[in-house]
């Protein structure tokens, strides 16, 4: 079972990229081969900084690998570095729908909110596509918004198996319902575009900051909360602590006698001893650059490798070669 997945080096990772997609990513590698890859050519999309979009490669390579991704276990490398990633999306834009790609939320969402589109925006979802069609890919582990993405990616590979004749595995997704959104510091959707991130290696007197600025209702600590499981401090709690400690925590809000700050410096704790071991071996990464590098380079070769003959079937299948 291959397992691949990518994220954008457009800004700096969040908690909930970690549970929704890095996670699950890092948990499959116990089960087969894992792709994984920093998509630095969608991160084009929306980000026109290269310094930036430089700094946020390496912050994303360097959080991968502090979380748990084995490199000599999976495959990690830059899109960038496999560029018949982008002769692959031609291919299959070519039978891609204007009305499939048109009907895409995040293309949707974007233009809504004023952002002026361009190609690449619009063709965003074919990329994609040929991210996970050129390494014949059978599992993408994502969260939920990711999910319209991968059905466009198995319309695509159908239309192409139809049209050219088998050349594609169809990929299946992996959506964890129970973490599939994790709510941001404001309650909505955590997202880096809604400047309501936990980052995952946030600095510690502005992540404590952060959290314990959570807005609460006005309830006095002894009233008693019903509504406790609704509590967003509770539901982040959730993510970091035992399964009995969180609980316990949930009881006493729901009984009366639990300030709101004595739970978010809980909330802040946990946090902060979840992520303690990534840090220290996030710390040891960063003084050793040369380290990071080679192992993109090595990912892109055993990428490439994989691309070549994947490439060649697409490229026979529909008459360029
Ligand atoms: P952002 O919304 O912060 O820009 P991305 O769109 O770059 O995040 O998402 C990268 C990966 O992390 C995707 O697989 C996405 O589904 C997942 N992800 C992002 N935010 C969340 C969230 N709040 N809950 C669960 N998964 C998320
Ligand atoms: N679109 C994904 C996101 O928002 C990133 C991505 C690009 C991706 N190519 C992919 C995810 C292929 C899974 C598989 O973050």
């Amino acid at each position: 079972m291959r397992t691949l997945t990518g994220i954008q080096p457009s800004g700096t990772l969040h908690i909930g990229n970690y549970f929704g997609a890095m996670r699950p990513a890092i948990d499959a590698q116990s089960r087969g081969e894992c792709f994984y890859f920093i998509a630095d050519y969608h991160s084009m999309t929306s980000l026109f900084d290269p310094a930036e979009r430089r700094k946020h490669t390496l912050g994303v390579a360097l959080d991968w690998l502090a979380c748990g991704l084995d490199p000599k276990h999976s495959v990690f490398w830059r899109q960038s570095d496999v560029p018949g990633v982008v002769e692959l999306s031609w291919l299959l834009g070519t039978l891609t729908p204007m009305g499939l790609l048109e009907r895409a939320h995040s293309y949707k969402d974007k233009t809504g909110k004023g952002f002026s589109p361009n190609f690449g925006l619009f063709a965003y979802p074919v990329l994609m596509a040929a991210d996970i069609l050129l390494y014949d890919t059978e599992r993408v582990p994502v969260g939920r918004d990711q999910k319209q993405h991968l059905e466009m990616t198995r319309d695509i590979a159908i239309k192409f198996n139809l049209a050219y004749g088998e050349t594609f595995v169809v990929p299946e997704s992996e959506i964890r319902e129970d973490l599939a959104v994790i709510p941001g510091l404001d309650g909505q959707k955590m997202s880096k575009s809604y400047g309501n991130t936990i980052d995952i290696f946030g600095e510690e007197k502005a992540t404590r900051k952060k959290i314990m600025g959570i807005v609460m209702d006005s309830r006095t600590p002894a009233e008693p909360k019903p509504d406790a499981d609704k509590n967003l401090a509770i539901q982040l709690l959730k993510l970091f602590a035992a399964a009995d400690v969180a609980v316990d925590f949930e009881n006493r809000l729901r009984a009366g006698g639990l300030g709101y700050g004595d739970l978010k410096k809980a909330l802040f704790e946990h946090y902060w001893n979840y992520f303690a071991a990534a840090r220290a071996r996030r710390a040891e990464l960063a003084a050793n650059l040369d380290h990071v590098e080679a192992v993109l380079r090595d990912g892109a070769g055993r990428a490439h490798a994989v691309a070549r003959v994947v490439l060649k079937r697409a490229r026979r299948a529909c008459g360029i070669e």
